[in-house]
C-alpha cells in the first residue's frame, strides 16, 4: 500500500507499507524524522501527530478517545484532523493517501 507522508514543508515522501503496520511505525522504518513514536506506539505520548484529511476519513477509523487524551499534549497545533499515526494501521483502501506531519513532535 503506497502512503504519501508531507512534511509541513509540503516535500512528499512516498512509502511502500505492509498492511497491518501503523502510520508511525511506517514513518519511522523509512527513516522519516517528521514522526517520532516515542512510547513504541501505546498512545502514550503524542510524537506520532498526524493529520488526516477530510476527504480521507472513510478510509481511518474513527478517533478513539485515548487518541483525544493524548492529542492535548501534542506539540504542534491540534485540529480536528490530528490523529495518533500509531493508532491507525494502514490498510489496501488507504492506498495513495497523503499523510500530513505536523512542524514539531515536541
Ligand atoms: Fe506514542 Fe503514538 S507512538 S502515542
Amino acid at each position: 500500500t503506497r502512503i504519501v507522508f508531507r512534511t509541513s514543508e509540503g516535500d512528499d515522501h512516498p512509502v511502500e507499507v505492509e498492511p497491518g503496520t501503523s502510520l508511525m511505525l511506517a514513518a519511522i522504518s523509512n527513516g522519516l524524522d517528521g514522526i517520532v513514536g516515542e512510547c513504541g506506539g501505546s498512545a502514550m505520548c503524542a510524537t506520532c501527530h498526524v493529520y488526516i484529511a477530510e476527504e480521507d476519513d472513510s478510509r481511518v477509523p474513527p478517533r478513539a478517545p485515548i487518541e483525544d487524551d493524548m492529542l492535548e499534549s501534542a506539540a504542534d497545533e491540534v485540529t480536528a484532523r490530528s490523529r495518533l499515526g500509531c493508532q491507525i494501521p494502514v490498510t489496501p483502501e488507504m492506498d495513495g493517501m497523503v499523510v500530513q506531519m505536523p512542524s514539531c513532535q515536541y
